[in-house]
């Protein structure tokens, strides 16, 4: 993605929204104008954007899914509705072929003045997104609409707009959760699992790159959330519950972490000592998350789970939870085996259907997810159908 930073104050504000998308996964070669370099000096962004600047020797001219100017002078914007290019920004404009998404910030007489009006009106009607102004106190301490819109909200726009609208999942909210909860013991110690969360970021990415707007609950993941997706922290079984309950609308649910079936009794919140005498931990269960997430089902929701076990034995348990649980699918993968399954790059499972099963082989976690998301989309389809006699 290409960052645009023109010459305003609000380019304080484009460090921040620098470190927001790094953070959410995306790759950001900033381009920072003559003007931009008087309040920040590029190197400051390419330092956020994890970039040596002699990355590359065009960076303007190269290929992005989305172009970002934020902040967009008055002078840029004006620059951009005529197609000027004499600096780095004006210049990747001309040349990009994607979506582009402007963040004007300048002083609200400018802003309302008939010039920028007309050019706002121009990058609009070929396709140019806006984002803010919004209205509040100017860096000079007038008062209007003129502000920058604040980085969440431009990051906010950014994912959408990367978001395929011809996906199969457009317009889906999908919920993925991912990884090994760990329940503590005490304020250093847990019980906990080896589930990396592979399989279910690969669930979340391949929901994300069909359309879908996707929530990824994660416990304690191994590997980066992918980007383009709502990333939410849930490293204890509680946490999960309670951010999976407030999500229990979603359209499509993949349940791929490895919840914890069993919590310790009592957590210490601080560290317990060591004293020489066995230390006895009660062990009670915890609340199914899957199965609270079926008995608040709402119609056409497409519920999938996930089952962990060993051998033939565990294909039947399988088999018994797919109606046990109330969900539509049981995806089932066989953890006794050392090449597949916790931790390792492929898998190879069973996917557990009302009307069938279907065994997809041993292939990287992206290609099983693919096949996964083929199935759950199917009965998507399915209740769409049923829903509309
Ligand atoms: N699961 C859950 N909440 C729990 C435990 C498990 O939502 N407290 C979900 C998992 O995310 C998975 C599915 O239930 O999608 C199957 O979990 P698993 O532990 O394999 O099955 P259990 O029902 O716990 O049965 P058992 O351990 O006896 O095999």
């Amino acid at each position: 993605m290409l960052v645009g930073v023109s010459g305003g104050i609000a380019a304080y504000k484009a460090c921040e929204l620098v470190r927001l998308l790094v953070k959410a996964g995306h790759e950001v070669v900033p381009l920072v104008t003559p003007a931009a370099e008087g309040f920040v000096r590029a190197a400051t962004f390419d330092a956020l954007a994890r970039r040596s600047p002699t990355q590359e020797p065009y960076p303007h001219l190269a290929r992005a899914d989305l172009l970002v100017v934020a902040p967009c002078t008055a002078n840029t914007l004006a620059k951009l509705a005529h197609g000027l290019a004499d600096n780095l920004v004006s210049e990747a404009a001309l040349a990009h072929e994607g979506p582009t998404l402007v963040a004007p910030a300048m002083n609200p007489r400018m802003w309302a003045h008939p010039a920028t009006r007309a050019n706002v009106e121009r990058l609009r009607s070929r396709g140019v997104e806006l984002v803010g102004p919004g209205e509040g106190d100017t860096a000079e301490g007038e008062q209007g609409v003129g502000r920058m819109a604040e980085p969440e909200e431009i990051l906010e726009r950014c994912t959408a707009l990367l978001r395929p609208n011809n996906g199969s999942l457009h317009g889906k909210r999908v919920l993925v959760t991912a990884g090994g909860t760990r329940e503590p013991l005490d304020a250093v110690r847990y019980v906990g699992n080896r589930s990396s969360g592979r399989m279910g970021v690969a669930l979340a990415a391949e929901a994300r790159r069909r359309g879908a707007e996707v929530t990824l609950l994660g416990a304690n993941l191994a590997v980066p959330p992918p980007p383009g997706v709502e990333h939410v922290d849930t490293p204890t079984t509680a946490d999960l519950e309670r951010e999976a309950l407030a999500r229990a609308d979603a359209d499509l649910v993949l349940m791929a972490a490895a919840v914890a079936d069993y919590a310790p009794a009592h957590a210490s919140l601080e560290k317990r000592p060591k004293d020489g005498e066995p230390w006895r931990v009660e062990l009670r269960p915890t609340r199914d998350v899957l199965r609270e997430l079926s008995q608040r089902r709402t119609n056409g929701q497409v519920l999938v789970g996930f089952a962990a076990d060993t051998g033939r034995r565990g294909l039947e348990r399988a088999r018994e939870k797919l109606h046990a649980k109330g969900v539509s699918l049981i995806v089932f993968n066989d953890v006794g085996r050392g090449d597949i399954g916790f931790d390792a790059a492929e898998n190879e499972v069973t996917i557990v259907g009302r009307d069938g099963e279907r065994r997809v082989a041993k292939a990287p976690k992206e290609r099983v997810a693919a096949e996964i998301v083929d199935e759950a989309e199917r009965l998507l389809e399915g209740h769409g159908r049923a829903s509309a006699h």
